[in-house]
C-alpha cells in the first residue's frame, strides 16, 4: 500500500509553481506508446473497465498510471477571466482532466457572481444543471452553515467533516452527475479541505486488488439509499444501483459512491462487503493517488465528477471568515475528456479547444 500523499493548501502554498505551465510538463516520451496503445484498443474494440477485457484493461492502466499528475500543484491552471477562459486555459484545462479527471483552476481575481461561474462551465461543455434540492433558482448551490432548520440536517449546510463521495450518488439512472464544479467565494477562519480522488484510479486500486470486487460493484444492487422523508412524506423515492458502470454511448466508466455508514444499504454479499471494507481501508489508510487541496477565494475544482470529501472547519464571520462554496453538478462530462482520449491525445493541441469553442 502506497502511503505518502500529494498536499498543497491554497494560493500561495503551491512552491511548485502553477499555471497551465505544469500541465506542459506531461512526459512527450509516451506519446508513440499513447499511440500504440491507443491503435491496439481500437482494433481490439474493447473497454478496459470491461472485466472481460484484460488487455484493453492492461493496456489502459499502463497509460492512464503513467499519465496521472503526480502532485496537486499539476493540477492548477491559472485563468485570467473566468467569464472568457483563453484558448491556452481551455487547453490546459482539458488536458488535466483527461489524465486526472479533475483541474483546480485559480483565477485572477475573487468573484460572487454566479453568471461568471456558469459561463466557465459552459466553455467545458458542462451546461445541463441539476437543479437539486436546494439549489438557487439558477441552479448553483451556495453551499454555507445554515441557520435554517431544513438544511441543517444536511451534512454540506454544517461545518462538519464530508466523508467521500461522489455528488449525486442518490439520483435516479436518468439523472446521474457527471461533471461538477466547486469554486470558493469565501473560505473558513480554518480547515474546509478537500482531498480528491480519480474514480478510475479508485477502480483500478479495487481491480488489482481483487477483480471480483468489481463484478460486486457494478451489481444493479450494490447499492441502496433508502428513501428520503420528512414530517412523514416521501420527497425522494428508495435508490438501488452499481457503484460502477460503463457509460454505454462513451464507454466512460461512472461512479456512484458514498463512505456514509448511516442511509446506506449494501447488497448483503461477501464480496460487495469486502470491497466496502477495502475502500474505508483507503480513505483511513491514505494512499498517493490522493490530493489534498485547500481551496482560496477565487479558486474552483472542475472536474468529471471525481472522489472526494471535506474536512471540518471553523467560520469566524466577525473577520470575513465564513467559508461559501457555489457548488454547479451537471448531467454532462466535461468536454473532450472521454476515458479514449488519455490514451489518443492525453495533451489536446490548441485547435481542438479552437473548433470547440
Ligand atoms: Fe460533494
Amino acid at each position: 500500500m502506497l502511503t505518502s500523499k500529494t498536499s498543497a493548501s491554497g494560493r500561495g502554498c503551491c512552491s511548485n509553481g502553477s499555471g497551465s505551465s505544469n500541465v506542459g510538463r506531461f512526459v512527450g516520451a509516451v506519446t508513440v506508446r499513447h499511440f500504440r496503445v491507443w491503435t491496439m484498443l481500437q482494433e481490439l474494440r474493447e473497454n478496459p473497465f470491461s472485466l472481460d477485457d484484460r488487455r484493453a484493461y492492461q493496456a489502459w492502466r499502463g497509460l492512464k498510471l503513467d499519465a496521472r499528475p503526480k502532485a496537486v500543484a499539476d493540477l492548477i491552471i491559472e485563468v485570467a477571466d473566468l467569464a472568457k477562459p483563453t484558448l491556452a486555459e481551455r487547453s490546459a484545462i482539458i488536458s488535466a482532466c483527461r489524465r486526472a479527471n479533475m483541474a483546480i483552476f485559480r483565477a485572477a481575481s475573487g468573484t460572487d457572481d454566479k453568471s461568471v461561474i456558469r459561463d466557465f462551465g459552459r466553455a467545458f461543455g458542462l451546461d445541463r444543471l441539476d437543479a437539486n434540492l436546494y439549489a438557487d433558482d439558477d441552479g448553483i448551490t451556495a453551499l454555507q452553515v445554515s441557520d435554517v432548520e431544513r438544511k441543517r440536517d444536511f451534512i454540506p449546510y454544517t461545518n462538519q467533516r464530508l466523508n467521500w463521495h461522489t455528488d449525486g450518488y442518490y439520483n435516479t439512472p436518468d439523472r446521474q452527475i457527471r461533471g461538477l464544479m466547486m469554486f470558493c467565494v469565501r473560505d473558513a477562519a480554518e480547515g474546509g479541505e478537500n482531498q480528491l480522488l480519480d474514480h478510475e484510479i479508485a477502480y483500478i486500486l479495487l481491480r488489482d486488488a481483487e477483480p471480483r470486487f468489481i463484478e460486486a460493484l457494478m451489481h444493479p444492487q450494490a447499492m441502496t439509499i433508502p428513501a428520503n422523508c420528512e414530517q412523514g412524506v416521501e420527497i425522494r423515492p428508495a435508490e438501488s444501483g452499481p457503484v460502477f458502470a460503463i457509460e454505454p454511448d462513451t464507454g466512460n466508466l461512472h461512479m456512484r459512491y458514498s463512505a456514509r455508514t448511516r442511509n446506506i444499504v449494501w447488497r448483503d454479499d461477501p464480496m460487495t462487503l469486502a470491497a466496502v471494507e477495502f475502500l474505508q481501508n483507503l480513505w483511513e489508510e491514505g494512499c498517493d493517488y490522493v490530493y489534498h487541496y485547500r481551496l482560496m477565494p477565487g479558486e474552483g475544482i472542475i472536474c468529471n465528477n471525481v472522489l472526494h470529501n471535506r474536512s471540518a472547519f471553523r467560520d469566524d464571520p466577525a473577520s470575513g471568515k465564513k467559508r461559501l462554496m457555489y457548488r454547479a453538478r451537471y448531467f454532462d462530462r466535461i468536454a473532450d475528456t472521454n476515458y479514449s482520449d488519455v490514451c489518443s491525445a492525453p495533451n489536446p493541441p490548441e485547435q481542438l479547444a479552437a473548433t470547440d469553442a
